[in-house]
């Protein structure tokens, strides 16, 4: 595929088939994720790749705390608040996922499930995570995203899906201590990865995206 055809057709996945992915195709990824641009080739970037029975067994005690709402510990904690414009878009986002998907706004229970999905994740067979030096700052989280994008890029290409999330790191600790990453490191994302289920509803939602006048400003 085309690169450019295959950065315009990248989405996130949010259901996979059970198969799980060869390790050398899961080599070939993380290998062209190391070419990415980094801060004075620094290269920051630290990873789990947590497959078969260590991979159940997290997502059984990620989905424990989930279920009981257990205190987050994230080491990158969410934004409190966003400017109007990113709120509104986040809230659209939100609210088009929960119709594109047919769960009601006020499905409580709807709700509840598809955010649980996350701590299961989303039945992929394979799971990626993202750490760091806990003393690195901005400029080093800025490479781990391009680092990031590359190896969702370099999945697509071979027909892995994937998607980043968030809300498993939020438990961060627990996290650390169960794949013996020490405490001083930074958790930043999991990314769980397989062959995406063709007939998914989850795989249908598309977001919307700013069209490049909306961001881009031309000088000369
Ligand atoms: C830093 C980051 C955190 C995210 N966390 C989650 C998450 O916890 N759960 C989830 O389902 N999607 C998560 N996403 C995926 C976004 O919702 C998705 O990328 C966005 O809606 C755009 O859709 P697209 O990836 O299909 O273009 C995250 C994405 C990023 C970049």
């Amino acid at each position: 595929m085309d690169a450019l055809e295959n950065i315009k057709s990248r989405q996130s996945y949010r259901a996979f088939k059970p198969d799980p992915l060869p390790r050398e195709v899961i080599q070939e990824i993380i290998e062209a994720a190391g070419n990415s641009p980094t801060y004075m080739s620094t290269q920051p970037w630290e990873m789990a790749v947590v497959t078969g029975k260590r991979r159940d067994q997290l997502s059984e005690k990620l989905l424990e705390l989930a279920k009981n709402n257990a205190p987050f510990s994230p080491d990158v904690p969410p934004p409190s608040s966003w400017p109007a414009e990113l709120d509104q878009r986040k809230n659209d986002h939100g609210a088009r996922r929960l119709k594109t998907i047919g769960v009601e706004r006020e499905d409580e229970e709807g709700r509840e499930a598809l955010r649980l999905l996350n701590f299961e994740f989303y039945g992929a067979p394979c799971v990626i995570f993202l750490y760091m030096d806990g003393s690195l700052g901005e400029w080093s989280i800025f490479d781990m995203g391009l680092f990031t994008q590359t190896l969702l890029l370099a999945a697509h290409a071979r027909g892995i899906g994937s998607v980043i999330q968030a809300s498993v790191t939020h438990y961060a600790k627990e996290i650390k201590d169960f794949l013996n990453i020490s405490g001083d490191k930074k958790l930043l994302v999991s990314i769980p990865m397989g062959y995406p289920a063709p007939e998914a509803v989850l795989n249908t939602y598309r977001s919307i995206k700013k069209k490049p006048e909306e961001f881009t400003t031309w000088y000369g």
